[in-house]
């Protein structure tokens, strides 16, 4: 079965990119993927100084972190946009991870990670912003985005009290970019 590791940019209670997670979720699950989603909150990761990382080595949830990373597949990742750009959050995970770890073997757990891109928002745009951001950000630490997006305008009304996408085109087109995740982390594994 194909794992593929899915997070949000936003630790917000009730965010709408966890909810996009979420959704993403359920649908590697009917593809037959493994899906394990993570909340980027869970784990209790300093904002990145190298003064940490000379002084104690990476913090342990970085290296749990780095672990799932380099345990699956594929990744999703969904992410709003704060003025157009990739959030702190994730920014400072991605940072982290990328640095090597003396506490795991895994070495670089970035490249050639298949990764599918998405971002949601409250307004009309529905994050569109971010995602030549964030696949610059992925390109640059080695991983494959897979060709497409999915973006979630109005995202306060974007979700069925069952957490599925309400607007069947965006559905499918979510479908269609997870299929197509599926395949290449098939194909990279
Ligand atoms: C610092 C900051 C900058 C933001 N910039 C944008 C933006 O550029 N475009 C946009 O659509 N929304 C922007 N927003 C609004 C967010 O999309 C909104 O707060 C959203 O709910 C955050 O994502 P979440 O629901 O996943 O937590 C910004 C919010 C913050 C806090």
């Amino acid at each position: 079965m194909t794992s593929i590791l899915i997070y949000a940019g936003s630790a917000r209670r009730g965010a709408f990119s966890r909810q996009l997670t979420a959704a993403a979720t359920t649908i590697v699950g009917e593809a037959s993927g493994k899906a394990t989603l993570v909340n980027l909150a869970d784990f209790d990761v300093p904002l990145y100084n190298a003064d940490i990382e000379d002084g104690s080595g990476i913090p342990h949830p970085v290296v749990e972190f780095r672990r799932l990373v380099a345990t699956h597949q594929g990744m999703i990742i969904a992410t709003p946009e704060y003025n157009g750009f990739v959030t702190p959050l994730l920014l400072n995970m991605l940072c982290w991870a990328s640095r090597p770890s003396l506490a795991d073997d895994f070495g670089a757990v970035f490249p050639n990670k298949p990764v599918a891109l998405l971002a949601s928002s409250p307004g009309r745009l529905g994050g569109v912003r971010v995602i030549p951001r964030l696949r610059d950000v992925v390109a640059d630490l080695g991983m494959v985005a897979v060709p497409g997006f999915t973006t979630v305008p109005q995202a306060g009304e974007a979700f069925t009290p069952r957490g599925r996408l309400a607007d069947a085109s965006l559905e499918s087109g979510l479908t269609t970019l997870i299929d197509r995740l599926l395949l290449a982390s098939r194909q990279q594994a």
